[in-house]
């Protein structure tokens, strides 16, 4: 469905160097109508970069081709339309995907995965801006900025033949690498609180469930993330989210992590699985008191009504404990 200015602005969150980077060449692209190329592996933020591109133009349709859908006989009519009688079934003449794009964006999903028929459709409508509706004699314009995205290597598949060369050429005029989620860290905390507060309902983390996530590889970058946080938050009523409820992939991560030693002691019956610190060097209740609640503070950045929530014990008692720990300021 095209989409413009009414839909709300997409949200690009990030703080790393190369989010902010990017955010910057979001601004300047949205000035021109040159091709963009994105590149990144599934659910790097592909698409939302791409309306961002789009929302930081003048105002337009936006319209979003899946190119991995473009297969079969009904490709020409999908992207060019078509008139009445043009085929056995066209009772009414129909807009293709393109006509809608004209005057505003439109973005080749999944490049990579255009057969070579329609690569070679592709650049001619991008070379001569124009087109013509299955069945009809008259050509038409279309004049829309193209960006397009792929998670394959596409310099690559140009090398094996896959890729036409010359169409590889018309893209690759702006090229976007986003990189993948373990390559930024940085912006796994802001990604959380933004889909916390998408999806939650004033829930938080505990600090070993930041820590697992951030120590976790995301095979399935942002996308991976956003469905975690959601799942966590359905599948928990309270406003504590903790390692136990991670989704398997994260738990066997951490799981995998556990020093050997640890999981060596619970094998030989010194300790189980589920009480594995007992090899750790002991520390007194006090101690561990007061460092639990310091890095409460720390996670919940000064608020002590959340740190209290955290840790599981009333408002009163914490100020009662920061005061005898002499941690009030
Ligand atoms: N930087 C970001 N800030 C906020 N949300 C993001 C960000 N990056 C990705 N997302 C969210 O993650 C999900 C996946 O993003 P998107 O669909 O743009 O990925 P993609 O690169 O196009 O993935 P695919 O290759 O699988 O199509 C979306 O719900 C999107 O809103
Ligand atoms: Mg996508």
């Amino acid at each position: 469905m095209p989409a413009d200015r009414a839909d709300p602005p997409p949200v690009l969150v990030g703080q790393s160097s190369r989010i902010r980077q990017i955010l910057q060449l979001i601004q300047k692209l949205g000035r021109s109508r040159s091709p963009v190329l994105i590149l990144g592996e599934t659910g790097t933020g592909k698409e939302v970069v791409a309306r961002a591109i789009h929302a930081a133009g003048p105002p337009g349709p936006f319209v979003p081709i899946d190119c991995s859908a473009l297969v079969g006989p009904l490709i020409e009519s999908e992207l060019f339309g078509h008139v009445r009688g043009a085929f056995t079934g066209a009772s009414g003449s129909k807009p293709g995907l393109v006509e809608m794009a004209n005057g505003g964006t439109a973005l080749f999903d999944e490049i990579g995965e255009l057969g070579p028929e329609v690569q070679a459709k592709l650049l001619r409508l991008i070379q001569e801006k124009e087109f013509r509706p299955v069945g009809s004699l008259e050509r038409r314009k279309a004049d829309f900025r193209v960006i397009a995205a792929t998670n394959r290597d596409l310099a690559q598949e140009v090398e094996k033949g896959t890729f036409r060369r010359d169409l590889y050429y018309r893209l690759n005029v702006v090229v976007l690498r986003i990189p993948p989620l373990r390559e930024r860290k940085e912006d796994l905390r802001g990604l959380v609180d933004h889909f916390l507060g998408r999806y939650g309902n004033r829930h938080v983390l505990t600090h070993e469930c930041l820590d697992a996530m951030l120590s976790y590889d995301w095979p399935g970058n942002v996308r991976e993330l956003e469905n975690c946080i959601q799942r966590m938050v359905a599948i928990n009523s309270g406003p504590l989210l903790h390692t136990a409820d991670l989704p398997s992939a994260l738990q066997n991560a951490l799981e995998a992590r556990r020093p050997a030693h640890l999981t060596a002691a619970a094998a030989a019956g010194h300790g189980t699985a589920a009480q594995p610190y007992i090899q750790m060097p002991l520390f007194s209740l006090t101690e561990m008191e007061k460092d639990a609640i310091i890095r409460a503070l720390e996670y919940t950045r000064g608020d002590r009504a959340m740190a209290a929530q955290l840790l599981g014990i009333g408002r009163t008692t914490l100020y009662r404990k920061l005061k005898e720990y002499r941690l009030a300021n």
